[in-house]
């Protein structure tokens, strides 16, 4: 379906995400014929920048972040920039975006607001009083959406104040991504998995998402955030939805998304007793990643000495349904990790009885990985005959590689999610009442975090995070999946 004319507003045009993440994806887009003519990027910043000056810094910061570089089509895209100087909290200064957009009924509006959250309620009433934010205009919101419940509901109120439930788009880059939307499909596109979908089948579920990476330039925000705001609260949870949910009746925003808000209300809460138990936080410390020696955590750049921010975190969660009762999910991520891996495993009950001469202990239970990254794929552990003379079972893999199979050119997750704003499709964005829930259930932790003065469990860079981390699972008689494999 081809896409309407539209006039795209980077609010923060000029910032890191529009620079490493939104330009590009734009620039790809274009380079694959999908963006009218005459649309637009509209990027707004409070530097006094000429429309050359504004070129010269797109060239020197988005541009090496263009992984498939043609001069034409860069071109091209070049003239679809625009830049407006103004002071996105003061109203005063929106003259020239309001000379600038087009506001035919046509033309579809969307403010990307790509700023810190504390301006997303000044923007937004400056965008009404401006007489900008029409009715099929569209707003997409950044994370991070709060820091706790209290602020994630003052950023659902200002924002409803101007723009409706159906105008605005809270991103989950995460969402994005290809194989999240795999498991849509394999959950609701074959048979063979839902029946076994549940309890009775399923033992555990292990979700992680790790990272070889430490904080970079980024302690500003890292410090007063930690690994439980950045990337649990948001993308931890919204794969364990999509892994969780009950059947949606189609793929309308929201069938799905009333099936996710049922997981986050049906987690189970934790309690002061229950969290010391169920949660481990760490902080890495000096080490190598990938053989290269790697500072501490506290010795970061502008790093607070005494940081007790979390940079690794896991925990056992549950859901309280008739489907999930007593399965525990585990879901872990951190810096500076071992590798860069983001996984799904979801591991099935052992086999009740050994026909074969050798005991049940020495069948691997069947398990399903979903890989996300850094490679694409699906990967069901089964057991298999070893081929010759009688019956030895041995584990074996069926793969389904994605890389392989479809040779189709992949999409990052802003260009996916890019495109699903300007066709209006509200399916891979969070509703207003799932974030609540989600910051929610997150809320007894930090309250916890706040009032425990013990400091994070420290972790060496280079491994897969705390001691206290495998405990957290061995005390259920399991493993993480990198330590449940066998030695090469
Ligand atoms: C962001 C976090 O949301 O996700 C970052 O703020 C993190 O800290 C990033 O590095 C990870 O995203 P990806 O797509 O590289 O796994």
């Amino acid at each position: 379906m081809a896409l309407q004319d539209f006039d795209l507003v980077l609010f923060g045009g000029s910032g890191d995400l529009s620079m490493r993440k939104l330009l590009p994806a734009m620039y790809s887009r274009d380079m694959c014929n999908d963006l009218p003519p005459t649309a637009r990027v509209v990027c707004v910043g409070r530097n006094d920048w000429t429309p050359l000056e504004f070129i010269a810094a797109i060239e020197t910061n988005a541009r090496p972040h263009i992984k498939k570089f043609d001069q034409k089509v860069w071109e091209k895209f070049l003239e679809r920039i625009v830049y407006v100087s103004l002071n996105a909290t003061d109203v005063s200064t929106y003259g020239k975006l309001v000379e600038t957009l087009r506001r035919d009924e046509d033309i579809t509006l969307v403010y990307y607001l790509a700023t810190p959250p504390q301006m997303f309620a000044r923007i937004c009433e400056n965008l009404a009083e401006s007489g900008l934010a029409t009715p099929n205009s569209r707003v997409v919101l950044e994370k991070p959406l709060g820091r706790d419940l209290a602020s994630a509901r003052q950023i659902n109120l200002d924002v409803g104040k101007v723009f409706a439930e159906h105008q605005i788009y809270r991103i989950d880059h995460y969402l994005g991504k290809e194989t999240v939307q795999n498991l849509l499909a394999l959950r609701f596109g074959n048979i063979l998995f839902e029946p076994l979908w549940r309890r009775e089948w399923i033992s555990d579920v292990q979700i992680t998402i790790a990272e070889k990476i430490g904080v970079g330039n980024r302690m500003g925000y890292y410090d007063t955030s930690g690994a439980l705001r950045d990337m649990l609260q948001n993308h931890l949870l919204q794969l364990l939805c999509i892994v969780a949910m009950e059947p949606p009746v189609s793929i309308a925003p929201d069938a799905v998304r009333d099936a996710k808000l049922e997981v986050l209300r049906s987690l189970k809460r934790f309690t002061p007793h229950t969290l010391a138990q169920n949660i481990v936080r760490g902080q890495y410390r000096a080490g190598h990643v990938d053989g290269q020696a790697v500072p501490s955590y506290r010795d970061e750049p502008d790093a607070p000495d005494s940081s007790r921010t979390e940079t690794f975190v896991a925990l056992k969660a549950e859901i309280d349904t008739w489907r999930w009762a007593g399965v525990p999910f585990y879901l872990r991520t951190g810096k500076r990790m071992s590798d860069r891996l983001a996984e799904i495993v979801v591991r099935f009950k052992p086999i009740p009885h050994s026909i074969f001469n050798q005991p049940t202990s020495s069948f691997q239970p069947n398990s399903l990985v979903i890989r996300l990254q850094p490679d694409e794929g699906l990967r069901m552990n089964l057991m298999a005959k070893t081929p010759g003379e009688g019956m030895r079972l041995k584990p074996a893999e069926l793969e389904l590689d994605f890389n392989e199979q479809f040779k189709t050119p992949r999409m990052d997750a802003y260009e996916r999610l890019l495109l699903d704003v300007l066709r209006g499709q509200l399916t891979l964005f969070m509703r207003g009442d799932e974030l609540e829930a989600a910051w929610e259930w997150v809320e007894p932790i930090l309250q916890h975090w706040e009032q425990d003065d013990s400091p994070p469990v420290p972790y060496a860079s280079g491994t897969w995070g705390p001691a206290a981390s495998s405990a957290l699972i061995g005390r259920d008689g399991l493993q993480w999946r990198e330590e449940a494999l066998p030695e090469d």
